[in-house]
Order: C-alpha cells, then structure tokens, then sequence
C-alpha cells in the first residue's frame, strides 16, 4: 500500500510482486480529520476512514517518473473530494491522462466508504459513464493500460452479477475485489464508540465475505478476467486459497500493518510450497483449480471472523499474472 507513490520501491524490495499507488485524486487534498485509523486488535483488523489523503495526480506523475526500480506499478485512482458524482466522469480521466501512461495498469476505485456517494459509481449506468470518460481519454493520449475497477464487499448478489456482466460487456481487464467493508457483524472487538465511527472494516473480519465475492464473480466471469482477490488475507493458507478460488492476483493491506516487513516473504515462501505440494508447476497453474464447477455459491449471512463460463481469452495485459501477492 503506497497511498502517495513514495515507497513503492521498498515494498518491492520486501517482496510484494506489484504495489498499487493510491488512491490518487485529480486534485492534492488532506483526507479526513485524524484519527482516522484504529487497530481492532482482537480481531487483527483495521477500521480507517482516510478520505483519500494524496499528494494529487501531477505529484504522483513525477514521483512515478523517477522510478527506477522493477516493481510492477498499479495507479489506483477515485474522485476528489470537492467534486460531484455527476462530474466524477471528467476527474477521473485528469487523473487517468496524467498517471496511466506511467503506470502498468490502472484501477477506478468506485467503492471506498470514505468519500461520500462514490459507491454510487457502482450502479450500473454511472460505471459504463466512467468507463467511457476514461477510455476516451486513454484514446486521446493514446495510452494502452489495463483497465480494472475496485468494488465493495456490501453489494447485493444482483449488483455483483451486474457488474461482472458490464464488465465483461465493456471489456475491461480485470476486477479488484474487495475494499473495506460498512458492516460492524461478527467483531470480538467490542469498543462501541470505536465501532460506531464512520469508516471501512479490513482485516479477517472481512475474510468470508471476500471469498464469497470471488467466488460469485468467477462462476459469473469464468477465466475472462482478471480478478485480484484481497480482504482478510493473513496466512499463506488464505492467499492459496484464494488463487484456488480464481484469484488471478492477491492482495493485502491489515496483513502488512500487523504481519510487520517479514510478511511479503512469509506468504510467498508459504505459496511456493503449497504449488510444489500440490504439484503444480507454477502458481499460474493452479489459478482456479479448486473450482469444481460454474454453480454460484451461496452467500455468508454476514461477514465471519472465520476465516457461465467464458471462452473469451485472459488479456492480462502487463499485469503481473502468476506473482505472488501484491501491497494495496
Ligand atoms: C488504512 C487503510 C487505507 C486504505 N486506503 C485505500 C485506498 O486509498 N484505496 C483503496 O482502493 N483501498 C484502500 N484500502 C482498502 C484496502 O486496499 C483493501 O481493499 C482492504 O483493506 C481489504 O484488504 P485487507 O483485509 O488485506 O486490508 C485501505 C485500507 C486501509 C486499512
């Protein structure tokens, strides 16, 4: 996770196959009053409510700029603050012709809590808007980059299926899936006026949840897209099975804050010896060999602390398929 492009190098370096820079905005802004992050250390999770605190998308572009290392870099862009849903459109694509080009893929993150109204970009009609403004743009500087977009834990099982089906539609190259989840069920953290705050719950309360999203888009998506599977992901045995589930790609955040710098490797050694034992010749070989058939699966009540198929090709683009795992 390198929220203002300024260590994405030294997550890299810690073993992380891709880093997403972000969530980067058109325009620099503060993000929300502090505190704005709380550890929920009973159940190793984290409740934030940032508000997109960066530097801006022109400081991101020079820091992006000097990069000279091989890290595999993802621009993960959202709306300022300051401007309306109904221009949400025009601001993505000034952050998207600034970042794109510098960047290996880009991610329209439409499913933070912490900007108001922004999961509204959700909805169907509003996220074909976006992906048209941003391809548009992509056009005019005739920028070729894989496109995904980052979706939220609480949708309904029809706005999954809606958005997996645009998604498909549309063509884009991938789906992130999952952000920070509103719902407070299933916490053995029990500080209610911490609970009570505004904010995104991350960590292994969201773990269940995030399963059940992969799992539901893969039977809807087959191998058509990439899907970057993140939330709750801990152990080796978490991110394995997951890339059994579908993930193309996995990601994490609480992991790192509570796992500390040793973390990246620890997961990467431990998936390397589930391939070999499984035997698999890579990781990219077992990316969905856990799924028995396209039947969608059936939805967790609410998120635990327990932790039609496409014949269209992947186009995984320069997305680094078959790594390990990724800080966001
Ligand atoms: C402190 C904090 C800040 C975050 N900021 C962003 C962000 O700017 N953009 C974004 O797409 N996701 C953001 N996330 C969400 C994570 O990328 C991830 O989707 C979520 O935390 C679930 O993964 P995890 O359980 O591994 O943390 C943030 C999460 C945390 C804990």
């Amino acid at each position: 996770m390198d929220k203002d492009a300024t260590w994405f190098e030294g997550l890299g370096d810690l073993g992380f196959g891709f880093v997403e820079v972000g969530t980067i905005t058109a325009r620099p802004q503060q993000g929300n009053p502090r505190p704005r992050v709380w550890r929920l250390s009973e159940d190793q999770a984290l409740l934030n409510s940032m508000g997109f605190p960066n530097p801006g998308a022109d400081a991101t572009a020079a820091r992006l700029r000097d990069r000279r290392g091989r890290t595999i870099i993802g621009a993960n862009l959202g709306k300022s603050m300051t401007v309306s849903i109904d221009d949400a459109g025009r601001d993505y694509a000034e952050s998207v012709g600034k970042v794109a080009p510098l960047s290996d893929y880009v991610v329209l993150n439409v499913s933070s809590p912490n900007t108001p109204g922004l999961r509204t970009m959700q909805g169907v009609e509003r996220l074909g808007g976006l992906i048209a403004n941003v391809r548009q743009e992509l056009a005019r500087i005739g920028c070729q980059v894989p496109l995904l977009i980052k979706i939220a834990p609480d949708l309904s099982d029809e706005e999954l299926d809606a958005i997996a089906d645009l998604a498909l539609a549309l063509e884009l190259d991938g789906i992130v899936a999952v952000n920070t989840t509103v719902e407070r069920t299933g916490l053995a953290s029990g500080d209610a006026a911490i609970l009570a705050r505004a904010g995104g719950i991350s960590g292994p309360p969201l773990r269940a949840r995030a399963i059940y999203v992969l799992e539901r888009l893969r039977a809807r998506v087959g191998d058509a897209l990439v899907l970057v599977s993140v939330g709750g992901i801990t152990t080796p045995d978490d991110a394995w099975q997951r890339v059994l589930a579908g993930a193309t790609l996995v990601q994490a955040y609480t992991g790192l804050v509570y796992g500390g710098p040793s973390w990246p490797r620890h997961i990467n050694r431990g998936l390397s010896k589930r391939v070999r034992e499984a035997g698999f010749k890579s990781l990219h070989d077992a990316i969905g060999a856990g799924v028995k058939c396209a039947s969608i699966p059936q939805a967790p009540s609410a998120p635990t602390r327990s932790g039609e198929e496409s014949s269209a090709r992947p186009r995984h683009g320069r997305l680094p398929v078959g790594r390990a795992s990724a800080a966001r």
